[in-house]
């Protein structure tokens, strides 16, 4: 690729760029959070400048922010009952099924309620995101009260979580709640392991996006390949 930008930025540029291509006319679209949905974010804000009518729920405060400035019409879920289409990034990409880690960034809990709205959900990452086997640490947004009953019950599960701190205190989500990342290792059945650590009282969303992704596009030093998987239409 003669003068690409192969930098991790630059390829996540790519992604999202290649992500926006599928955007159409009159199209309602899900906002991911991240540095990849920035790029995104950012693509999506050009073409409409350029003329393209799109609506848009965001999944953060941080890229409702950014759409918004950028003059991208934002609406919500009293009004709009579906997405076509979501473009978001991940943490890790498992190649095979696309199931996922989110939530490094803090916006998991509405990534997955705009991921579950979604006829159709792109994921972008570089290639440094994508394994056989998830693996990374699992952020698990929780309620404040309680949160160390929470974290044992997490820990009986096997994992080992960690209280994810900001500056001089604990992190907080745009809800306000708290988030722990467990560390499992390589995980053997991600489903499994999501419902088990859902029905933990105290537990409000995991980062495990299990059957969700429809396609992942992989941006590396020779180009932008897309990973697919086929899913039922709602
Ligand atoms: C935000 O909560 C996350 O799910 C992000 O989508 C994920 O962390 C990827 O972020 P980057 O694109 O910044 O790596």
């Amino acid at each position: 690729m003669m003068g690409t930008d192969t930098s991790r930025d630059g390829l996540k540029r790519a992604a999202a760029e290649a992500a926006v291509a599928l955007v159409e006319d009159g199209m309602a679209v899900g906002l991911g959070t991240g540095s990849t949905a920035t790029f995104a974010i950012e693509a999506l804000i050009r073409r409409v400048k350029e003329g393209l009518s799109i609506t848009a729920i965001p999944t953060s405060e941080r890229s409702a922010r950014q759409a918004r400035d950028g003059g991208i019409e934002l609406v919500d879920f009293a009004s709009q009952a579906r997405l076509d289409l979501t473009i978001d990034g991940a943490d890790q990409v498992a190649l095979g099924t696309l199931d996922l880690i989110k939530g490094m960034g803090g916006a998991l809990l509405r990534e997955k309620i705009v991921a579950a709205a979604s006829d159709r959900l792109v994921i972008v990452v570089d290639e440094t995101k994508v394994a056989h086997r998830l693996s990374l640490p699992i952020p698990v947004e929780i309620v404040e009260f309680g949160w160390h009953a929470t974290a044992r019950a997490i820990a009986a599960l096997g994992g080992k979580p960690a209280l994810r701190q900001a500056k001089d205190a604990p992190y907080r989500t745009d809800g306000g709640n708290l988030i722990v990342d467990c560390a499992f290792g390589t995980i053997e059945e991600p489903g499994e392991l999501d419902r088990q650590l859902r029905d933990i009282v105290g537990v409000v969303e995991t980062g495990l996006f299990v059957g969700r992704a429809e396609r992942v596009l992989v941006a590396d030093a020779a180009g932008v390949r897309e990973l697919c998987v086929e899913r039922g239409r709602p």
